[in-house]
């Protein structure tokens, strides 16, 4: 299977379920505060996509064994797929919120780190250079750039920083399937790999963790974590190959940043 080039009415739709996922990053920030617990974040964000925003949850019963719930919360050591608990958050926890909204059959897909209360320096400056390995990721976006430049770009970004590289998940195409073509690998060689053309949709999503790459992952069969126990920190976002360079579809319209 080849990598997939949206229409322009697939990319119109594309744009929609990329802003709905925002949104509801958006919505839930205020609600991400110490007491909170992760299972009640599942259910504000399962209700506002299902009832207000007329979206399918696209994680729920996703994958083998099925995913339990509707959203992905992965806190402090865990890189991602942390599933939705009932402990309450507590102040200096760092927590990724990952969403997936299904919306007129296309998959808007973004995350974000968030802070509970005072977090320490040290895990502020992860959740600042993982951002920045997005971002310089995803500046590398453009027609006849290969994969390989984005995965050598945010590699070298994290390791110039003393951090490493989760290699065992990855970004990927990103359309009416949740995980298309290709795997977008957060490492890698310059001019290695698929060559990006104008109407390409996929997502980069650096997991960096503050130790060794190292991750394992639990017996519930999703949750992963770092093997060291160090922290871990993750942003996504939806880029669109544009003739010229990138769009990212995935931005807060709240705040207006990537
Ligand atoms: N949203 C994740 C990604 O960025 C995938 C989560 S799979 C799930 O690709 F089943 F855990 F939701
Ligand atoms: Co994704
Ligand atoms: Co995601």
């Amino acid at each position: 299977m080849a990598i997939i080039i949206k229409t322009q009415d697939e990319i119109e739709k594309m744009r929609i379920a990329g802003r709905l996922a925002a949104e509801l990053l958006d919505y839930i920030t205020p609600f991400v505060k110490a007491g909170t617990t992760t299972d009640e974040l599942n259910t504000l964000c399962h209700d506002y996509q299902t009832q207000v925003q007329g979206c399918i949850p696209a994680p729920l019963g996703y994958g083998n064994p099925p995913y339990p719930k509707s959203i992905c919360t992965s806190l402090n050591s865990v890189v991602c797929h942390g599933i939705p608990d009932n402990k309450p958050l507590k102040n200096g926890d760092i927590l990724n919120i990952d969403v997936t909204v299904i919306k007129d059959g296309f998959h808007g897909d973004s995350s974000r780190m968030f802070c509970v209360g005072e977090v320490s320096p040290i895990a502020q400056r992860l959740i600042k250079i993982t951002h920045e390995c997005m971002m310089i990721g995803i500046e590398k976006v453009k027609p006849g750039a290969f994969f390989g430049d984005i995965g050598y770009a945010i590699a070298k970004h994290a390791e110039n920083n003393g951090y490493s590289v989760v290699q065992e998940f990855c970004g990927h195409g990103v359309g009416r399937r949740f995980h298309e073509e290709p795997q977008v690998l957060h490492y890698g060689q310059k001019g290695t790999g698929a060559e990006l053309k104008p109407g390409m949709i996929f997502t980069i999503e650096p997991m960096i963790n503050q130790g060794k790459r190292h991750i394992k992952i639990a017996a519930d069969g999703w949750t992963v974590q770092t093997k060291d126990r160090s922290l871990s920190a993750q942003w996504e976002h939806e880029v669109l190959v544009t003739d010229t360079g990138y769009e990212i579809l995935t931005i807060s319209p709240m705040t207006g940043e990537p």
